[in-house]
This record gives structure tokens, sequence and C-alpha cells, in this order.
């Protein structure tokens, strides 16, 4: 049997409803949708391997071929669909909170890894206008350092074994009705309104 994500919707709903300033609930909730539409996505795709699963012949380059097959297109899109699953949650997860200098050990790290609060906000906010789609503060096991990433998309220039503790979502859909073109007004309202109890979750 194929494993089937959550949906988390409501709970993601609820963690930010009210609690983000200019960044609206109706925002949100139309947001959320798409979230859904990731979910749905990649629980059917997994289903979709398994049942290729129970004739694969790796010969048959109708299900095995690099230009056109099915599991070409059934393990890229994964990656896109799955990554939108979990972009998604870990930004809902972040927001609704105080804002503010950060707390607790992501505090020292953000410290150690950019000397202050305030390099960390502006790498980030630059690395968000320079983003088509994400920017994440990932923590680095190998350096033991904070890097802020850049994504075009859902799933796109990462590395392995970094672990994301901040995602902020910077396609229009996640700030147009609010700020319209204006995305620096929303990475600044963003930094207003993080949790950083929920940043140092990631951390534990
Ligand atoms: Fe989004």
């Amino acid at each position: 049997m194929a494993y089937q994500y959550v949906n988390k919707q409501e709970a993601l709903l609820a963690k930010v409803k009210g609690k983000t300033g200019k960044i609206s609930d109706k925002t949100h909730e139309e947001h959320l949708k798409l979230y859904t539409g990731y979910v749905n996505k990649t629980n059917a795709i997994l289903k979709e391997i398994e049942e290729l699963q129970k004739t694969l012949d790796p010969a048959n380059a109708a299900q095995a071929n690099q230009i056109f097959s099915a599991t070409r297109s059934l393990k890229v899109e994964y990656s896109f669909a799955l990554g939108g699953v979990i972009n998604h949650e870990i930004y809902f997860n972040v927001l609704g909170g105080k804002g503010g200098p950060p707390t607790g050990k992501v505090a020292a790290l953000i410290e150690k890894s950019f000397g202050s609060y305030d390099l960390f906000k502006k790498d980030l906010k630059a690395t968000g206008i320079s983003a088509r789609g994400w920017a994440w503060t990932v923590y680095n096991p190998d350096t033991g350092l904070l890097f802020n990433h850049l994504g075009d998309a859902q799933n796109s220039y990462l590395v392995w074994g970094a672990k994301p503790i901040l995602a902020l979502d910077t396609y229009e859909h996640a700030y147009y009705a609010d700020f319209f073109t204006a995305r620096g007004g929303y990475i600044d309202e963003f930094l207003n309104v993080i949790d950083w109890d929920a940043v140092n979750g990631y951390l534990a």
C-alpha cells in the first residue's frame, strides 16, 4: 500500500489565522488550497508508482527512458509535488509568531553564521527578492552553519543533508493580493510575524 501524506490544511490555517498582520487570512485560505493540491498529487503519484511497479520492466522504453517514460514523469513530478507539501508546511508552521529578534538555538546560529540578525535579515530579503519561488534558511550539519538557499521551484537548487528550518514563499500567490508587486514589503512583514519557537523546533 503506497504511503499517503496527511493533509494538514486545517491545522496550518489555525496556526496563522489572525496572526500575520498585513498578510491576510484570505491570502492564507486561498494559498492552502494550493497546498492541498500538492498533497493530493503527491499521494496520487505514489499510488501510480506502486501500480507501475506491478508490471515494471526496465527494458520497456515506455516505462523507463530518459527522454520520455512513465518512470521519468512520475519521479520528476514526485519531487515537485512533495516539495510543495514540505515547503508549505514549513512556511505556515513558522508564521503566526511575534517576530522581532530570534530566540533560543536559532539566535546563536544566526550570530555564528551571519554575524548579526540584521545581516541575516538582509541576506534573506535579498535571496527572497532574487528567487522565483522560495527562499529557505537551512542548517548544514557539515558546516554547523545556516545558509539562505534560493529556489525557483518547489524542488530546485537543493543539496543533500541540509535541513530547512524556515521557508519563505515568494510566489506571487503568497502576497500579491495584500502587497501587489511590493515583494520587499511582504518579506518585511513575514519577518515581523515569524514564530521563532517553531523555527527552533526544526533544530531540536
Ligand atoms: Fe505557495
